[in-house]
């Protein structure tokens, strides 16, 4: 019988231990066995309604069997994001100590809003955040939060940037045609109307053209428009390339224009000296977006946004409420949620935390530095082939590249229709997975190479396999 003070809702310690056993069994297999599995597996709507559709039961099931079911119908369906030969849109392969974070962040109910309600990861935050801004090379003024990605950092950046200019009544933000779908949403839902979102065209290796931009910004302002704020790459997501982010910094301090900078991609690379040299001047500008998880291993979701003036976060978001009166817990005890959007918050510091402090930095650089070198590699492999073609310049950890093999004499529409066919193949029959870009209308094949368990062999296989699908798709056209 249930005791009347309870739920219903508690297990015992016996069941909670032998599920949550069963559930580390699964996952620790599953890491342990990527290399031998598909990088990419899904299902029809049609199937998975079968298995997995219904109302909710009014009487619930062994939980041994729902994790049954979770474990074969649902968790398998998806793309093995941390394969080894996963190098599809952007992938990421979190540490072990990550993964524990979040489960034992989970367990121990925490919410990161406030000091008062959680002293320890607060703590935790503040240390990261302060190693980012190192990394960044930000002044000891910088101050942000973690963020659940790219995508709501660069609003709640765009934001800030409105208020520090004065919510003008007619802003105008301005980002490359290379520029990632996120920064245009935030542009959105800062207030910019949608023909004022302008998209700046980029050179041949995709880089923000910084005349168009000038004359678009003088443009503007002679027609009575309020320049807000610029979005810069460090790393777009398609060809890695990164915008002039020096001259742009020099520039925006010149215009009184926010500079945010999209790092979500190559930021973390900045842990690296390459990748210091790559995004030099990332730390003139206002707002630097970059994402944990992606290229520093930690799981879905770990974003950061930092700012040089960290301030000008709390000036928009730390808004009194009644109910939260008792949380002020007094100077230099700062409450995340007054820096962001969110009031309930998920401890991302934790993951981020443990995994450095478990591993070292030494080895998280060399991890990231593998994936710089492992593209380089993969670039000049590509230069050396005589059936591929490189596309764009090798930056960050990004390979655009076709099939276009030098004694064949083909015109873009047949090397459009090859090219797709080798992906089809690829997709359907290989163990390896990777996807498609196009570049200023130019479809090409795209490899993101930044898994730490990624290595030149599974690298070289892949682009082996593209050789020869591509000759076999060729011989067939
Ligand atoms: C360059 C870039 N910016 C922004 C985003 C959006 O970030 P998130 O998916 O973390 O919201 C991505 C995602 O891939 C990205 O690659």
């Amino acid at each position: 019988m249930q005791d009347d003070k309870q739920g219903g809702l508690e297990m015992s310690p016996q069941e909670m231990r032998q599920l949550a056993s069963r559930a580390t069994d699964a996952l620790i297999e599953r890491i342990s066995g990527l290399d031998g599995e598909n990088a990419w597996d899904g299902e029809f709507r049609q199937v998975l309604e079968e298995r997995l559709g219904g109302p909710p039961p009014e009487n619930g099931q062994p939980a041994e069997s729902v994790l049954e079911l979770v474990l074969n119908d649902v968790l398998p369906n998806a793309a093995r994001l941390d394969h080894p030969r996963f190098f599809g849109f952007v992938p990421s392969s979190p540490t072990w100590p990550g993964i524990l974070a979040d489960f034992l962040a989970s367990g121990f109910n925490i919410n990161s809003c406030t000091w008062l309600v959680s002293s320890g990861t607060s703590q935790l935050e503040l240390v990261v955040v302060d190693w980012i801004r190192d990394w960044i090379g930000y002044p000891e003024t910088a101050g942000g939060l973690l963020t659940s990605g790219g995508s709501t950092g660069s609003v709640e950046a765009l934001v800030a940037a409105r208020e520090a200019s004065g919510h003008p009544i007619r802003p105008t933000v301005y980002m490359s045609d290379q520029s990632h779908s996120a920064m245009k949403k935030a542009a959105l839902i800062a207030g910019v109307r949608r023909e004022h979102i302008r998209l700046v065209p980029t050179d041949n290796d995709f880089r923000l053209d910084m005349d168009l931009l000038r004359a678009q910004i003088a443009e503007d302002r002679t027609s009575g428009l309020h320049p807000m704020a610029i979005c810069a790459n460090a790393g777009t997501s398609s060809t890695g390339s990164i915008d002039p982010l020096q001259e742009l910094c020099d520039f925006c301090s010149s215009e009184n224009v926010w500079l945010h900078v999209d790092a979500a991609y190559g930021g973390f690379s900045l842990v690296t000296e390459d990748g210091k040299k790559l995004l030099e001047g990332i730390q003139d500008a206002d707002s630097v977006g970059l994402d944990a998880h992606k290229w520093f291993f930690q799981p879905y979701e770990a974003g950061a946004l930092m700012l040089k003036n960290g301030q000008h976060l709390e000036n928009v978001y730390a808004i009194d409420h009644d109910v939260l009166q008792d949380t002020v817990w007094g100077a230099n005890h700062p409450n995340f949620a007054d820096r962001g959007q969110q009031l309930s918050r998920a401890a991302r510091a934790l993951k981020i935390w443990m995994s450095v402090q478990t591993f070292g930095m030494a080895k998280f650089r060399s991890a990231v530095q593998n994936g710089l070198d492992l593209a380089r590699r993969a670039g000049q492999y590509v230069r050396d082939s005589s059936v591929l073609e490189l596309m764009t310049p090798v930056v960050l950890g990004v390979l655009c590249f076709r099939v276009n093999p030098e004694s064949e004499e083909c015109d873009e529409a047949s090397l459009e229709k090859v090219n797709r066919e080798v992906l089809v193949r690829v997709f359907w029959d290989e163990l390896t997975f990777f996807s498609s870009t196009s570049l200023k209308g130019v479809f090409s094949l795209r490899l993101c190479i930044l898994n730490h368990t990624t290595t030149w062999e599974d690298v070289r296989e892949t682009l082996d396999l593209v050789s020869q699908l591509g000759r076999e798709a060729l011989s067939e056209a």
